[in-house]
């Protein structure tokens, strides 16, 4: 009879179906088998195919039977799928099993760079007593870097600067005076400003590097004084160093100020007795200053009988080592970690 031969054939596949899955030892090899039985052109889908064949009284039963082999076969699939996937997540577990008496990774703490500290604590003082913080680029032109500043061309101070030259008409600036033109040019007085930044020299040895940092400080305003300049300089050091250090103006000259003075503080590693650092003087120098001379002004547009001001240039390195004990320069810029540690 038709019937028991297609309930025989279903019974049959079933079996052969559930030693298959029983068999496999991996997921893949399970699935092949679920695909074989169960998938669209499976074996058992394929039964239920021939349904059409059966006469109209039996296909209900016949029906049953496969849908039935279907479920059992599921049940199958998915307890033998269990079982597959604890085998495997043991053996994961015990491959990649992790060694909690091997010694940790580190985590080095990076820290700001010395010179970066400067700069900040340089700005954060200067910000308290109401000064703007300004920025120029590093490659400037000529009339930005020495004509403005009344450096004309065949002035013999070109000599002192070193200068990298990038073509005919621009250089890496050679100090951050540039900026005051830059900002006298889009600001009116009354005004107060310090630019820091990096300038460049072609220059190196122990106390010289090719690329250094400056700060820039301008004041204009109507009746600004060299005492102004004296009591904000004298303000600083004392801010910057945390002690009553004295403070020494020299005569000097600079084509850009007049008059003009460079600025020692009193040695802070022998307190002015004269040691190795200050080479026996007692004081060391920290920068350049002086009155913004009128033909600047002229430069700029700014008139010079209305106003007067004043200027200053700080090498940041320099302060740098003397705040910190550095007695080496280029250990700022060789990056030996050892060195830069020491500033976290
Ligand atoms: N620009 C000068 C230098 O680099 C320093 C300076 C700045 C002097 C401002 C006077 C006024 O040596």
């Amino acid at each position: 009879m038709a019937s028991v031969s297609h309930t025989d054939v279903i019974a049959t596949i079933t079996d052969q179906a559930v030693t298959e899955v029983d068999a496999t030892q991996n997921e893949e090899q399970l699935e092949a088998v679920r695909v074989r039985y169960l998938g669209r052109k499976g074996l058992l889908t394929a039964q239920l195919k021939t349904i059409g064949d059966l006469p109209e009284a039996e296909r209900r039963d016949f029906g049953a039977t496969v849908n039935a082999a279907k479920s059992r076969l599921s049940r199958q699939f998915e307890s033998r799928l269990l079982a597959l996937q604890r085998v495997s997540r043991a053996s994961a577990l015990t491959s990649e099993s992790v060694d909690v008496t091997l010694p940790g990774r580190r985590n080095d703490r990076g820290g700001i760079h010395p010179v970066t500290r400067t700069v900040r604590r340089i700005n954060e003082i200067f910000h308290r007593i109401g000064f703007d913080v300004a920025e120029g680029p590093e490659i400037e032109d000529d009339f930005h870097n020495f004509g403005a500043l009344n450096i004309p061309i065949d002035h013999p101070a070109r000599a002192m600067h070193d200068t990298f030259y990038v073509d005919d008409d621009h250089v890496l600036r050679t100090h951050t005076s540039p900026v005051q033109i830059r900002y006298m040019k889009t600001h009116k007085p009354p005004l107060q400003v310090i630019a820091p930044g990096r300038v460049y020299r072609c220059d190196s040895d122990v106390t010289h590097t090719p690329m250094f940092h400056q700060v820039e400080g301008l004041v204009v305003g109507v009746d600004v004084s060299f005492a102004d300049l004296k009591g904000v300089l004298t303000y600083f050091a004392q801010e910057f160093f945390e002690t009553d250090l004295p403070l020494r103006f020299r005569p000097s000259y600079f084509p850009f100020t007049e008059p003009s003075a460079e600025v020692d503080i009193g040695c802070i590693f022998c307190k002015g007795t004269g040691c190795r650092v200050c080479q026996r003087t007692g004081w060391i120098e920290i920068l350049g200053c002086g009155m913004v001379h009128p033909e600047v002004f002229r430069q700029v547009d700014i008139d010079n009988e209305a106003y007067t001001g004043y200027a200053f240039g700080l090498g940041i390195e320099r302060v740098t080592m003397l705040r910190y004990g550095v007695d080496d320069l280029r250990l700022f810029f060789n990056n030996e970690l050892t060195f830069l540690s020491q500033f976290r």
